[in-house]
């Protein structure tokens, strides 16, 4: 029985529940019928061109034939197996070519779901490194606007993002220090690294031997506002970690797979963290997919023939073989010259039309990071549910482009196969709503 329009967005408003969503207020789900680059195609005739690629995920756009055919392949082949006792091959040719592209000696992957259990595995790690080696550190430091996921370990690791203020009481203590967010033309910016330094400083001493892991998003805050900092600070951070003899976690589950130009934000600023989380674009969108990747001295602290050594931990979708199919075939498109010329193309065309809105009377802070561009809209309320992101998400909507600020901070984030004349577009009508709100 095919189901009318109205049909299925009745069945949708009695039976699902959307995510970050207020039912109360929110507008019917718009319902998608398909998607093909940059694109989504919905059923009530309307187009939307995807600059936040669908969040952050599809790196490569929709409906990419290539990937479709990889997970149809693998289907016909091995749809899922158990993860212990078993392996097959997509998970271990994905793992070897993730970890060719990484620095330093990130050679051992733990696969999990998505970006939250990547972040949970990292934490629960890093504790049971230190125990492993005989040592009680238990203290997590954070960065201040970190965002790591909806799992109770990433919630606290993120709880002062704002998000997570209905759990408080079920999250554990974590220390939080300044986050060096600058922009363009920023005069204060290695100050502010000095006081982030000098915070980290103060919390190292309060807790000797006592901390397991500091965690950062690397260049990019994501969820609180693509807030970026600067290489020079995680290469100053590195340093102070290896004298602290802490562990240093680089969630690249945002950054990853060249949003910020190069590979990965690791390899770009020329740091080596001990444990890097990656999900979003490792599957280009397709299937939910995610790996922690560890240094070689954090494995072989697992290592040894009592179990209790070893990593007691796992999903049962672990290393999805489809998934992994999916990660291959995204990886091929990324490392095509033509996509990784078009990666500095954008970087280059989000210059260009920052330039041109930096003087506007309501921009601020415009900023830039390989395909993320990023502005604050000025005279309005702040935070994730200023009142401003409602109207400036329905203005853009309603020119057809997907574009979901974040309280005040509006951004674009496209998938690499958005052609020229689209991204012109979409900078055009954002001119055209900053213009008139
Ligand atoms: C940096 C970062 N870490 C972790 C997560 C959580 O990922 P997921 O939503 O796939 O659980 C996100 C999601 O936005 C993220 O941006």
């Amino acid at each position: 029985m095919t189901l009318s329009y109205d049909q299925l967005r009745a069945l949708d408003a009695r039976h699902v529940w959307h995510p970050f969503t207020q039912a109360g207020t929110a507008k019917p789900a718009i319902l998608a019928l398909g998607g093909k680059a940059a694109t989504i195609y919905a059923a009530d005739g309307r187009e939307y061109l995807d600059l936040v690629s669908s969040w952050w995920v599809n790196m490569h756009g929709h409906g990419n034939p290539a990937i479709a055919q990889a997970i149809a392949d693998q289907a016909q082949r091995l749809e899922q197996v158990i993860f212990a006792d078993f392996t097959h091959e997509p998970a271990a040719r994905l793992a070897q070519r993730v970890t060719a592209l990484l620095p330093g000696d990130l050679n051992r992957v733990f696969y999990s779901d998505d970006g939250s259990t990547a972040v949970e595995v990292a934490l629960k790690l890093a504790h049971q490194y230190w125990r492993n080696l005989g040592e009680d550190r238990s203290v997590i430091v954070a960065f201040e606007g970190g965002y790591h996921g909806d799992t109770v370990g990433a919630m606290s690791a993120g709880h002062s993002s704002g998000y997570f203020n209905a759990w408080k009481q079920m999250l554990f203590p974590v220390e939080t220090i300044p986050f060096p967010e600058t922009w363009d033309g920023d005069a204060e910016v290695e100050a502010k690294e000095a006081a982030a330094l000098a915070a980290l400083d103060r919390v190292l001493a309060a807790h000797p031997d006592r901390i397991s892991s500091v965690i950062i998003e690397p260049l990019i805050q994501g969820a609180s506002g693509m807030r970026m900092c600067r290489p020079e600070f995680l290469r100053a951070l590195e340093a102070k970690i290896r004298t602290a003899r802490t562990l240093l976690i680089f969630d690249e589950v945002m950054t990853g797979f060249c949003r910020t130009g190069g590979y990965f934000a690791s390899a770009k600023a020329g740091v080596t963290p001990d444990l890097l989380c990656l999900s979003k674009g490792l599957t280009g969108g397709f299937l939910p997919l995610s790996m922690t990747v560890a240094r070689d001295f954090i494995f072989d602290a697992f290592w040894g023939q009592d179990l209790s050594r070893a990593f007691l931990h796992g999903h049962s979708y672990t290393a999805n073989p489809l998934g992994c199919a999916a990660g291959l075939a995204s990886l091929d498109l990324l490392q095509a010259p033509a996509c990784q010329a078009r990666i500095t193309e954008i970087e280059a065309q989000h210059r260009r039309r920052l330039d041109r809105l930096a003087g506007a009377p309501n921009v601020a802070h415009t900023r830039l990071c390989g395909t993320v561009a990023a502005l604050d809209v000025t005279g309005s309320g702040q935070g994730y549910g200023a009142g401003i992101s409602d109207r400036l998400k329905t203005a853009f909507m309603e020119r057809g482009l997907l574009l979901r600020p974040l309280g005040h901070v509006l951004y674009l984030l496209p998938p690499y196969c958005i052609t020229d004349a689209e991204l012109e577009r979409a900078w055009d009508v954002v001119e055209e709503v900053l213009g008139s709100v």
